[in-house]
């Protein structure tokens, strides 16, 4: 892609915003863009260029989570993204996510839950959440508010967003288990009994799918539940014995062990290795979690060993996962 947007015509000849023209594949879809600076961000050219409104321009920071999309199944913070470097990639965004039917389980999951308040930032909660529940289909409450921790609200808090993952993620399993249930049923009454109709209604219709490539399949979350401590107050006891610290709201330094994992791996899984891949990390060394509850408004460095909530994406220091 590279040389194809150097050789552009109207590229490096003097123009100090050279552009380019290149194809982006959006919800499954091909759309031209047709000399573009070719450092219009991802957002800009989704919005501005293409008309896909949905994602929103929030800080274009990568701090607000707002313009939440998915790169090859990756959730990046599209302000962050140049357009042109995603040429060649699977594009996903919130417009994707509901089909003819409607809105998808997910984004009627955050209108049922009480999540959507002015709603600007629902799409990128709902492009979170979906990223989510396709790499964990049965998240537990911190890998919820982990990967939710990207996305600010200054409406309704979090407990709306939060329980919508529990929501969708119960009526899949359910639907799922209704399913198989079906199936057990057909194949015990032999090949030539007719099909009896579905025990249940039919699935909530996932939105698109995928693959659980990332962490939720590793062992870097399922450790992280045995490796928080129960905290002497205000803990929350769940199933299975062990004991969560009260909920931190965005930008709360974490303890080391929620990070643990090989060195350098970041929660997100999109990160090379040393490097931070849209240049804006933030997030300090927070030193170890002590249980305070760090009040912040995301974008400041208000408090000794924090400064911004990080982004989708943002590597995390090194130190940090120890
Ligand atoms: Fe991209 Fe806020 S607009 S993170
Ligand atoms: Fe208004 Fe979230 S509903 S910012």
């Amino acid at each position: 892609m590279t040389d194809e947007l150097l050789n552009h015509p109207g590229a490096l000849t003097g123009d100090v915003r050279p552009t380019a023209s290149y194809t982006l594949r959006v919800n499954g879809v091909e759309r031209p863009v047709t000399d573009a600076w070719i450092g219009e961000s991802l957002l800009y050219v989704l919005r501005e260029r293409l008309g896909l409104a949905g994602a929103k321009d929030g800080c274009e920071q990568g701090e607000c989570g707002a313009c939440s999309v998915q790169v090859d199944g990756q959730l990046v913070n599209g302000c962050l993204v140049p357009a042109a470097l995603a040429a060649d990639s699977e594009i996903g965004t919130v417009e994707g996510l509901s089909g003819a039917g409607g809105a998808s389980d997910v984004q009627q999951a955050l209108a049922d839950s009480g999540a959507v308040q002015c709603g600007y930032c629902t799409p990128g909660l709902a492009m979170a959440v979906h990223d989510l529940l396709q790499r964990n289909h049965r998240p537990g409450e911190v890998e919820a508010r982990q990967a939710l921790c990207g996305n600010l609200c200054r409406c309704t808090g979090y407990r709306g967003a939060l329980a919508a993952v529990q929501a969708v993620a119960d009526a899949r399993e359910a639907a799922l288990e209704a399913e198989l249930d079906a199936a057990e049923q057909a194949a015990a009454a032999g090949p030539a009994a007719e099909q009896p109709a579905p025990a249940a209604a039919p699935p909530p219709q996932p939105d698109q799918g995928g693959e659980l490539p990332l962490y939720a399949d590793s062992e870097l979350w399922h450790e992280a539940d045995q490796l928080i401590p129960a905290q002497p107050q205000g803990e929350t006891p769940r199933a299975g014995g062990y004991a969560y610290p009260p909920t931190p709201p965005h930008g709360t330094a974490v303890p080391a062990d929620w990070q643990h994992g090989p060195a350098g791996t970041d929660p997100f899984g999109t990160a090379p290795a040393g490097t931070d891949p849209f240049g804006t990390a933030t997030y300090q060394d927070a030193g170890a979690y002590d249980g305070t509850v760090y009040a912040t408004d995301g974008y400041g460095a208000q408090y000794p060993g924090y400064d911004a909530t990080p982004a989708h994406g943002i590597r995390l220091p090194e130190d940090e996962n120890a």
